[in-house]
């Protein structure tokens, strides 16, 4: 897991300070701290000079409090409510002192705040990360009691006050195999709350991120915007508060853990700190916070983040549960013939006393199904180093089935409220393991461990986990209340050890695909599984949505079959291999069905891409036509940081016959520089503008003419498709 290193720095201690601006390249965050006075908020925007920040007050701007707690706050939402050990509700948080340190990135300030009745003290923490133009907060709350318990009944990340405006809110939602779909609202008078308690996949439905834009509905290429993200693998919840104007001049917004069924027992002597919400302000639209959380989590979240990742094709899809030698063999041989890098032995492969043949049985028992692989894991990685590719596997570690050694032998170890009868998920056996027990940690540590022992070949982990946990319960903690808290703890204590002991190992968040797709969990993790959704249409939507918060070197995006087994779509193989080309293109299918024509199609296209995929991976996105437009038509650009190469995708979405599409604006790119396209992956007649040359203010302003049909076989006309590579002369 990546650390951030703090410089053993000056420590600036301003005991009364008034205002505390906390600047990043382009963005300031001013806070108004002052001794004995609530901590507030006073502005979050664009970068201030002295003189304007001082001058805030005066330009309108009101001061909201930073951490608003259920006592000044009664009458509205709040961020922090407790039970006292005598029963009082309410506390009283005053600020003490402000700190100052540097870090490697920007700086660390801390504003500690205490009450001068209870020995209940919050300090809350913002952090600048200066080149990505993101500002974290979270907070720490500390029991200072001798003797007793103080209960935390709500125990928010932070707030943030927005001035009130034509304010739009963009959440995602979502659920199987239609993640992130998006919902954008202005902002009205009362609450709007985006949660998930799903207690495992956080994001199997909403997401725990917004984008707020301050003018009016949101672009992608202009306007005010504020991306909040909340790091958090749990469940959580982020809410907006609007009051009426006549009382109030300024939006809310608060994001943590949700505190439903979760009240935190805060031992004496205790410290709580909730989870880091990151921030960020761009004036360039939506798709400026997008390319600064990319930037961000990129350096310091991604496991890995800034390597780029390897070109793979996966099982699942391809024979599901049907693993056999001389199968995940042919398969292997596939895609190293083609021109990938790696292969993903799936699903069905372990079991011994119950054999993995469906999702009915087995997870927990993590032993080689001999009649399966009667050479076992090891003749498997061999085979893949003679191919000259890697080798990964898929493991559910946090999970057992009913059916299975594993439960027969520790019934105990499974989720399940006190007195109640089993609640079974998947295939109607499975079953969440208790990871608050520590037993149960070194059993999921040792899953991991065991494979990356025992074949020590393996260089990618597939991490999968397929359930909720629907019946809060568990049979080692006392507090029952702190389950879905200590789950995630013991989660990342597992992950921890995982990390420490192999650091290069790549790791892919699955959770029924896009269900962990959240900066609390990706430090561990290379990748995630966007969706078990490999309709090429719907992907065009769903990695459209994902890229507002996440890159698209984390982002998997595989070519599946057609017609495609959720959807029963057909889609021509060139448009669904320049969908998975936008993001970290790979395979999901079986070759042995493909015809020499579409592996040869495949083959040039992984060729391609190896050549632009650190621009795709790794560079800065633009999102220019979003495919909610309703042209038709989805286009965004990927730049290098010079501005030296880009790739531009264009996708056809629905031909209208007769129906005129304008010509594609490009973006991102140095105006006063020629660039040379070029298309990739082509198929059928070269394009008109086919190795021409022009200034990139040309290509922004006046853009290219793209013929509006389908340029591959197949019965369509929809799905036409083109990848244009730009290289600065
Ligand atoms: C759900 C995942 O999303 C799929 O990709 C696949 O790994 C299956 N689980 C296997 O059971």
């Amino acid at each position: 897991m990546k650390r951030t290193i703090f410089l053993a720095a000056v420590l600036l201690c301003n005991a009364a300070a008034a205002q505390t601006v906390i600047s990043t390249k382009n963005t300031s965050l001013v806070i108004d701290a002052q001794e004995g006075q609530i901590p507030q908020i006073l502005y979050y925007g664009t970068r201030l000079s002295s003189g304007d920040a001082a001058a805030l007050r005066s330009a309108g701007f009101g001061a909201s409090a930073a951490y608003p707690v259920h006592n000044d706050a009664s009458t509205s939402l709040e961020a922090l409510s407790v039970r006292m050990p005598d029963g009082n509700l309410s506390t009283d948080q005053r600020v003490k002192s402000v700190s100052t340190e540097s870090w490697a990135g920007g700086k660390l300030v801390r504003v500690d705040c205490a009450d001068a009745n209870y020995p209940l003290a919050v300090s809350i923490f913002y952090k600048s990360y200066e080149a990505e133009d993101v500002i974290s907060t979270w907070t720490e709350i500390r029991n200072g009691e001798k003797k007793k318990s103080v209960v935390l009944t709500r125990f928010d990340s932070g707030c943030l006050p927005i001035r009130q405006g034509d304010v739009w809110v963009t959440s995602f939602g979502g659920s199987w195999a239609g993640e992130v779909t998006v919902n954008c609202q202005p902002l009205k008078t009362g609450v709007r709350s985006v949660f998930n308690k799903d207690g495992v996949r956080n994001t199997q439905t909403s997401h725990a991120e917004v984008m707020i834009s301050l003018d009016g509905k949101p672009q992608e290429l202009s306007g005010r915007v504020i991306g909040a993200a909340l790091c958090y693998s749990g469940n959580y919840e982020l809410r907006f508060e609007t009051g009426d104007t006549r009382y109030s001049s300024i939006h809310r917004f608060f994001a943590g853990i949700d505190p439903s069924n979760s009240n935190y027992t805060l031992a004496r002597g205790e410290t709580f700190t909730t989870p880091e919400l990151a921030y960020s302000f761009s004036a360039e639209g939506m798709s400026g916070v997008s390319r600064n959380f990319h930037k961000w989590g990129r350096k310091y979240k991604l496991a890995h983040g800034g390597q780029v990742n390897d070109i793979l094709l996966n099982s699942w899809e391809g024979v599901y549960f049907d693993i056999n030698e001389a199968g995940m063999h042919q398969m292997m041989r596939d895609i190293a013939d083609m021109g990938g890098e790696l292969f993903v032995m799936d699903d069905g492969w372990f079991g011994d006393k119950y054999p993995r043949k469906n999702d009915e049985t087995s997870l927990g028992d993590w032993v080689v199904d001999r009649n399966k692989l009667p050479n076992g894991v090891e003749d498997l990685v061999a085979e893949a180093a003679k191919d000259g590719i890697k080798f990964g596997i898929w493991i559910e570690p946090e999970m057992t089935n009913s059916r299975s050694e594993l439960f027969e032998k520790h019934p105990d170890w499974v989720i399940n409220a006190p007195g109640r009868n089993l609640v079974e998920g998947r295939g109607g056996t499975q079953l969440v393991l208790d990871l608050s027990n520590p037993a149960v940690q070194d059993f999921v540590f040792g899953v991991f461990d065991g494979i990356m022992t025992q074949w020590p070949g393996i260089s990618y982990i597939k991490w999968d986990a397929n359930m909720d946990i629907p019946s809060q319960g568990s049979q080692y903690l006392k507090n029952q209340e702190h389950l879905y808290i200590e789950y995630h703890r013991g989660l990342a204590r597992v992950l921890d050890r995982i990390r420490s002991k192999y650091p290069d190992v790549a790791v892919q968040a699955c959770a029924s695909g896009g269900g962990r797709v959240n900066w609390g969990i990706l430090p561990w993790f290379d990748e995630f599984w966007t969706s078990d959704n490999t309709d090429a249409l719907q992907r065009v939507f769903i990695q459209w949505n994902t890229s507002y918060f996440f890159p698209a070197e984390a982002m998997a995006a595989h070519i599946g079959a057609s017609p495609n087994h959720t959807t029963g779509r057909e889609i021509p193989l060139k448009f669904r291999i320049d969908v998975a080309m936008s993001a970290r293109l790979g395979l999901e299918l079986q070759p042995s069905a493909m015809s020499a024509e579409e592996k040869a199609l495949c083959k040039s296209a992984i060729a391609d891409y190896k050549k632009v995929r650190e621009i795709v991976q790794l560079g800065d996105l633009y999102r220019i036509v979003s495919p909610y437009d309703g042209k038709g038509l989805c286009t965004k650009i990927y730049t290098t940081g010079s501005k030296d190469r880009a790739v531009f995708f264009w996708y056809r979405t629905e031909y209208f016959h007769g129906e005129p599409v304008a010509a594609s604006l490009f973006a991102g790119l140095d105006p006063e520089r020629g660039y040379r396209v070029t298309e990739l992956n082509r198929v059928g007649a070269a394009l008109p503008f086919e190795g021409k040359v022009f200034s990139g203010r040309f290509l922004m302003e006046q853009g290219l003419d793209i013929p509006s049909g389908n340029n591959a076989p197949g019965p369509h006309r929809d799905f036409g498709s083109h990848v244009l590579y730009l290289t600065a002369e």
